[in-house]
């Protein structure tokens, strides 16, 4: 069993975006995988997955999203549940810095930045991480990075100084893949046209953090 915990305190950054299709590509190619939803807030997982409105999604539950994504609405407990669980277990963190299982008993840290001002976010990430005697490997990721700009410059050499590894991705900005309110389905990678570089880099992220 491997634990991969997207988190970063910062609203907005993606966490919930690359949780699902990282762990939607792992499904994609016949990997078995798991996700667990651990924003009790919001659940923007369990929605985005199953396609469900649903406020309270029940705890006890394993909620199956398209593709048949297995996914889970909890705090963490399920992954020492699932001690014998033989794949990949993605957790999506909610935007707090929670002391929880989600973070502790995962083997990797993925935090996503989303320019400048969440590279701070980022530290606080890691200087919690750091406490801990077992501090995992952390991973930032930059997400919604148009091009070889010059804030993806600044922003990357800022995230360098933060002395954890970096993963260079560029989740590009891409309108073409998002999850639709309209209606009420996800607009998947393989299944939106023209995002190739999109998927490459998912593939990439995915293949990175298997072998970490
Ligand atoms: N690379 C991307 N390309 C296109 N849309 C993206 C990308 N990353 C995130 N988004 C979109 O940006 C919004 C915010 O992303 P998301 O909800 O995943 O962030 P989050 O960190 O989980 O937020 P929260 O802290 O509220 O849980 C969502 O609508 C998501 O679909
Ligand atoms: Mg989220």
């Amino acid at each position: 069993m491997k634990i991969i915990a997207i988190t970063n305190n910062r609203g907005g950054v993606g966490k919930t975006f690359i949780t699902l299709h990282l762990a939607w590509y792992g499904q994609s190619i016949g990997d078995k995988v798991f996700v667990i939803d651990a924003d009790t807030d919001q659940a923007n997982a369990v929605m985005w997955a199953t396609g469900l409105k649903i406020k309270d999604p029940d705890s006890s539950k394993v909620y199956y999203g398209y593709d048949d994504l297995p996914i889970a609405w909890t705090m963490g407990e399920k992954v020492s549940v699932n001690e014998k669980y033989n794949g990949t277990i993605f957790v999506d963190g909610r935007p707090q810095i929670i002391l929880s299982g989600q973070l502790f008993q995962a083997d990797v840290v993925v935090i996503p930045i989303e320019g400048i001002l969440s590279v701070v976010n980022a530290k606080a990430v890691i200087d919690t991480m750091k406490e801990y005697p077992e501090a995992k490997k952390m991973v930032i990721v930059m997400n919604k990075t148009q091009k070889q700009n010059k804030i993806f410059q600044s922003t990357y050499l800022m995230a360098k100084t933060l002395g954890c590894d970096l993963f260079p991705v560029k989740l590009p900005f891409n309108k073409q893949v998002y999850w639709s309110e309209k209606n009420g389905k996800p607009v998947w990678v393989s299944r939106a046209k023209g995002v190739k570089p999109f998927l490459r880099q998912f593939k990439r992220l995915y293949d990175f953090l298997m072998e970490y």
